[in-house]
């Protein structure tokens, strides 16, 4: 599964996000090293700091499903320009893979890629690695 076809996956979960407040639909796809794909989209609420990011979605998707030796994920938005994610899906991604691939696109293609360590350099670390 190569990058383009991996923001494919992001473009079709796309429009079943649920985003009626900001309107901002966001799909991700998530690659497993044995090659699976689990997708997300943002699902947001009238409460809204109980707002789910695509990204999210897509981490537990596959952690249900036994899955978490993860390689790359695509984030694709409507922007003009790529977006990046939010610090705490940074976080919950490198809980997994502090190095994982973040391929970020604009419908229209515009692309970055980046290694995770590039946008959080210094993940949380926390009881595990404390001692
Ligand atoms: N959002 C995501 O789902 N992923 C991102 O990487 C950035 C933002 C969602 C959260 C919210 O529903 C909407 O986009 C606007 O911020």
């Amino acid at each position: 599964m190569d990058n383009n076809e991996l923001i494919s996956e992001a473009i079709k979960v796309r429009p079943h996000s649920h985003s009626p407040y900001s309107k901002f639909a966001v799909g991700a796809a998530l690659l497993t090293k044995s090659g699976r794909v689990f997708t997300g989209c943002n699902v947001e609420n009238i409460s809204f700091r109980l707002t789910m990011c695509a990204e999210q979605g897509a981490v537990a998707a596959a952690i249900a499903q036994g899955e978490r030796d993860f390689t790359a994920i695509a984030v694709v938005a409507d922007s003009k320009k790529p977006i990046v994610p939010c610090g705490g899906c940074r976080q919950l991604l490198a809980e997994f893979n502090p190095e994982i691939k973040v391929i970020m696109s604009t419908l229209d293609g515009a692309q970055e890629i980046v290694l995770l360590s590039q946008l959080l350099p210094r993940p949380a670390q926390g009881i595990l690695e404390s001692k």
